[in-house]
């Protein structure tokens, strides 16, 4: 299974779109996903039509160790999920006295079969809840939208996943950097691309997901973008991530 842990500490750079979309345009591809919602805002829960409110337990239970992955999992079409809910909030608290608190995760996933793909949606911060992501990951996939000050939180991140390369998971490997709502008549989208490829190099992917009025719609209609939408330029730029991702394959440590 490859685990990928999509992250970026910046709010409202399509970290949630691209696990939902990514993931279901994974599953188009004849892949076997599971998605998990680590973000107390529980946004990748909602998308998907899932009333998290009205679910008795949720990831938060997970990681507490109440009960295992596979009694939270709830099926969404051809996907897998594990929804979050506020609660969430409450149980990241909890977690912060208590041991082992880093590798909760992680040993909830252990054992956890049948899957050739597992993202995980992390909240916009680098706290315990994406900790415990960055612990269980075995690669990380950053969406940056190419606006100001995109470089310093990528800088900001980079410097995260060394440390927890040098300790926790010496396994995590980049897969890459995605360009989210990316505006090409915009010159400063232009220049930030650019930037990013002069420092990043071949870990900048070459499938960007194009600002796109379909992928702002969707969640509100509990839907992916294939469903919602296949003839959108969002579904056409999430099927070439799915397969760049594939075609990619697993990145080197
Ligand atoms: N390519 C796109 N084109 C247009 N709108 C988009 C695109 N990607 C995401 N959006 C919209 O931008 C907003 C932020 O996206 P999203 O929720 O995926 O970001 P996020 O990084 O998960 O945010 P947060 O940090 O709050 O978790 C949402 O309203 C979403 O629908
Ligand atoms: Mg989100």
């Amino acid at each position: 299974m490859r685990t990928l842990v999509i992250l970026n500490q910046k709010g409202g750079v399509g970290k949630t779109s691209t696990t939902v979309n990514l993931g279901a345009g994974l599953a188009r591809q004849k892949q076997r996903v599971l998605l998990l919602d680590l973000d107390p805002q529980a946004h990748l829960t909602y998308s998907l039509g899932i009333m998290a409110h009205e679910l008795p337990r949720t990831m938060g239970a997970v990681l507490t160790g109440e009960c295992a992955l596979a009694d939270v999992a709830r099926r969404v079409g051809d996907l897998d999920v594990v929804p979050a809910s506020v609660a969430l909030a409450g149980t990241e608290v909890e977690l912060a006295g208590v041991g082992n608190r880093e590798t909760r995760l992680k040993a909830a996933l252990e054992g956890v079969e049948g899957y050739d793909f597992c993202l995980m949606d992390c909240p916009p911060n680098l706290g315990l809840l994406s900790l415990n992501a960055l612990v269980a990951g075995t690669e990380l996939l950053v969406p940056v939208q190419p606006e100001f000050l995109a470089l310093q939180s990528l800088g900001k991140l980079m410097e995260t996943v060394g440390a927890i390369r040098s300790g926790w998971n010496p396994h995590l490997a980049l897969a890459g950097i995605v360009l989210t709502r990316f505006q090409r008549q915009k010159k400063l989208n232009r220049e930030i691309q650019r930037n990013i490829r002069d420092y990043f190099k071949g870990d900048l992917l070459e499938t960007s997901i194009r600002d796109n009025i379909s992928l702002a719609e969707a969640p509100s209609f509990g839907q992916d973008i294939f469903t919602y939408k296949p003839r959108s330029n969002g579904a056409a730029d999430y099927r070439n991530l799915a397969l760049e991702v594939l075609r990619r394959g697993r990145p080197h440590e």
